[in-house]
């Protein structure tokens, strides 16, 4: 029975190159729909107001506000006019206490902006210290926000878990501002960012190649570099003649073409936002542990192998996404990582080494397909932008050889951590591609994004490179 639990799965995720390829064209397709209407597709397709991207003569010293899932993080970063001089001096990062990330919106900003001053408090290196300056805030809001400037917007609705209801709709960065004003402390909320699109400042500002950017962590999300001229829902743009970087928001895709099976279901209908973030809830880091604690449950349930049903694999999200890629990474010969997750994690003693074997085959089935599908919206980007080799450019260039360089910048614990996703990703990408484009697509970590991106992204957008305090 249990070859039968995985066989099914197996067969519910399978991602063949022709699936992967017809998903990167819905995804194609949907970017178009939600660029030409507010309303028309599952992606958002949200303009950001970033449209100057840093050139390395940036200035000044900045602050940078990254609100993670359960912490949340301060940088000072000093931009020094070169690449080389650029810094993050100081970081402090604070847990979040769980009861603030589902009750109001004025009890997280407060205690956030108690934090800040906090942290401003202790500055005891910068030369002007005092409490009296304003300081400029690069603020990493990694959520969906309809932004009216390259500073302000409001939550269209939150992700990953977070369910502060008064928030959905307000004003963010005012949110904030309020609360540092209260407490005494001068912060301008001066850019208000995705993760995915600091990500991307931060990886153009050291490689012009750099035209998308992926995020592939608890949340999973993408950016990229789109021209004005496209954005037909923003008619006022067209007069402008640069690019702009549009959040996809890319983990509300859905397609009929997504391998999805009862488990995703289940875990869908479960979920405090039910029939949303559908790619999302197949990849990124928040549930690829939860499905597979879901798979682990029917086979106990259909089986006799385990002893009994451990009452510990009934709760949702306790196999986290590292404890699965140490399980699938296991290289031992009696799986002896598997054996102790089994044990400590959800109270199952003694699993023979074949069940175990079994484990690690359904980490490996539910990881391989988030990664595939990973790569099958990189291909629906590259597609929208001409870079897939598909756009006549083959054509022109009659040899890859020829083909403009294309980098991705991507970020996040799933794919910098755990070797197998990378590692699917990659293939898959290449299947998709071809191996002729894909040598010409680079796939680029960035980190510190949300710190020095955002940073950047003030800079660029501020009246002029004069330092800021
Ligand atoms: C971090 C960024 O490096 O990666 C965050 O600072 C981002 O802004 C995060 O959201 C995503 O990865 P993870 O794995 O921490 O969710
Ligand atoms: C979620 C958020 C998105 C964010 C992503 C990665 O999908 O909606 O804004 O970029 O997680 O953190």
């Amino acid at each position: 029975r249990l070859i039968r639990v995985v066989k099914d799965l197996e067969h519910g995720c399978e991602s063949t190159v022709w699936t992967l390829r017809q998903v990167a064209s819905a995804m194609t397709v949907e970017m178009r729909a939600g660029l030409a209407t507010h309303s028309g597709s599952k992606l958002e397709m949200l303009v950001t107001f970033v449209d100057k991207l840093p050139n390395g003569s940036e200035k000044g010293t900045y602050y940078a506000l990254d609100l993670l899932d359960t912490n949340f993080r301060v940088s000072r970063v000093q931009l020094g006019g070169t690449r080389s001089s650029t810094l993050v001096c100081d970081v402090y990062q604070q847990p979040i206490p769980q009861n603030l990330v589902t009750g109001t919106s004025e009890d997280l900003f407060d205690f956030i902006a108690s934090s800040l001053k906090e942290f401003v408090e202790r500055e005891r290196d910068v030369p002007e210290h005092s409490l009296d300056i304003t300081r400029k805030l690069g603020f990493t809001f990694s959520f969906p926000v309809k932004q009216t400037s390259v500073s302000s917007g409001t939550l269209l609705k939150w992700t990953k878990g977070f369910v502060i209801k008064d928030m959905v709709g307000r004003e963010i960065a005012e949110c904030l501002e309020k609360a540092t004003t209260k407490k005494g402390l001068k912060m301008r909320v001066a850019a208000l960012v995705n993760d995915s699109v600091g990500t991307l400042t931060l990886g153009h500002y050291h490689d012009i190649d750099v035209v998308a950017a992926v995020i592939l962590g608890r949340g999973t999300n993408a950016c990229y570099l789109e021209r004005t001229d496209a954005i037909i829902k923003f008619p006022e743009l067209l007069a402008s003649s640069s690019d702009m970087v549009i959040n996809i928001e890319w983990g509300n895709f859905y397609s009929i073409y997504l391998p999805r099976t009862v488990h995703d279901k289940e875990l869908d209908a479960d979920s405090p936002n039910p029939n949303n973030q559908v790619f999302e809830k197949l990849i990124s880091g928040m549930y690829l542990g939860d499905i597979v604690r879901r798979v682990i449950l029917r086979m106990s349930r259909e089986s006799d192998t385990f002893e009994a049903i451990s009452s510990k694999l009934s709760v949702p999200f306790i196999l986290r996404t590292e404890m699965i890629a140490a399980m699938h990474e296991d290289d031992s010969d009696d799986l002896t990582e598997v054996g102790s997750i089994l044990r400590d994690v959800l109270e199952i003693p003694d699993v023979p080494l074949k069940v175990r074997r079994f484990i690690v085959k359904v980490c490996d089935v539910v990881t391989r397909r988030a990664a595939r599908l990973a790569a099958a919206g990189i291909a629906g980007i590259l597609k929208k932008i001409g870079r897939d080799g598909t756009d006549g450019i083959t054509d022109r260039c009659r040899d890859y050889h020829e083909m403009r360089k294309t980098v991705v910048a991507i970020d996040g614990s799933l794919y910098t951590d755990y070797t197998m996703f990378r590692e699917y990703m990659h293939e898959a990408l290449t299947e998709i591609l071809g191996e002729g484009v894909a040598q010409h697509v680079i796939l680029k970590v960035i980190k510190d994004g949300s710190a020095i991106g955002a940073a950047l992204v003030v800079a660029s957008h501020s009246s002029y490179l004069v330092d800021s305090v």
